[in-house]
């Protein structure tokens, strides 16, 4: 089996925390999970400097501009992270003959199916956002030929601000809220997907056929923000009422897609990685936010 070199850049975000946590407790390989002060992506130079100074095997880059509803008003900032920053990672691993797992999402669609959305759909971002990630999708499939995208959508996890954290906490505050009843996606929750990167590293430190390429993952089932909204509560015992809104009447400044539902297939029958359902991972975020 093979030792690993591995960069997780936004190291002070979301997912890279989870994927540190699983790397670090199982010991395998030397992670580096650095935040935007130590490796920032939009900065070739340093980027080229921490590779070489850490001898990178693996980037996994969970470095992103999130904040969808402002990047309609920062198009700019958005588009030079999520995708001129991406096409600095195809350069320097390139350069470097360094295997990436780069991390993009659901909003790369216009939410026009009405069934689970494969890899090969056609992309038509409804967002600025959307958009700036497709862009970082293109730019790395083409500098850079070692790599794996994996779309996910609606992460989640017990500590950081996301949709469940955020419930959590309004569940507290308030008598009742609206919630959205018809966008339609899965819940992922976050370490679930770190440990699905862990599998495909996992397959790749034994000398498997690396299976470069684009995956859908999130967790199994279908949800309305709604429906997750009502299981949180549930799950919680918190007695708020929740009322189903429309799209129409919540309205944002970036446009969200109505269906988002991922079809799994791909990754699951090409690195065996069994995904359990949104509900049942809800539980486990719950349980381990109580042991915490
Ligand atoms: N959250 C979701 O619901 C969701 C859904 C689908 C896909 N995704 C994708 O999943 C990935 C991980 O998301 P997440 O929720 O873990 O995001 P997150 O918590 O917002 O973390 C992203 C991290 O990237 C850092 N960053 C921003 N610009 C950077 C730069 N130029 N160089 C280095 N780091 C930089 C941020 O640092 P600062 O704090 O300094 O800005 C932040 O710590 C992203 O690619 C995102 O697009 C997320």
């Amino acid at each position: 089996m093979k030792r690993y070199n591995i960069l997780i850049t936004g190291g002070n975000g979301m997912l890279a925390s989870h994927i540190k946590s699983i790397f670090t407790k199982e010991g395998a390989h030397q992670i580096y999970c650095l935040g935007r002060q130590e490796c920032d992506i939009t900065e070739e130079v340093q980027l080229e400097e921490v590779v070489n100074k850490h001898h990178i095997n693996i980037i996994i880059n969970t470095a992103a501009y999130t904040a969808v509803d402002l990047a309609e008003t920062e198009k700019e900032a958005a588009d030079k992270i999520n995708h001129l920053g991406v096409q600095n990672i195809a350069q320097v691993a390139n350069n470097n003959d360094i295997q990436v797992i780069h991390i993009s999402t659901d909003y790369v669609f216009d939410g026009k199916q009405s069934s689970p959305i494969k890899e090969e759909e056609p992309t038509h971002p409804l967002s600025v956002y959307g958009q700036t990630k497709r862009d970082g999708e293109l730019a790395l499939q083409k500098q850079h030929s070692k790599s794996i995208i994996i779309r996910t959508s609606w992460l989640y996890d017990g500590t950081h601000p996301n949709f469940f954290t955020t419930m959590k906490r309004l569940g507290g505050e308030k008598k009742e809220i609206s919630v959205v009843n018809d966008q339609f996606g899965t819940p992922t929750y976050a370490p679930d997907l770190a440990n699905a990167i862990r599998t495909i590293i996992t397959h790749w430190s034994h000398g498997y056929n690396p299976n470069y390429d684009i995956y859908h993952y999130s967790g199994e089932g279908i949800a309305s923000w709604y429906d997750f909204a009502q299981e949180i509560f549930f799950k919680l015992a918190i007695p708020c009422a929740i009322h189903p809104v429309s799209t129409e009447q919540f309205v944002r400044p970036a446009q969200r897609p109505k269906f988002a539902v991922l079809d799994k297939n791909k990754i699951k029958y090409t690195f065996g990685i069994k995904i359990p359902t949104w509900r049942e991972s809800l539980q486990t975020c719950i349980e381990q936010d109580n042991l915490d």
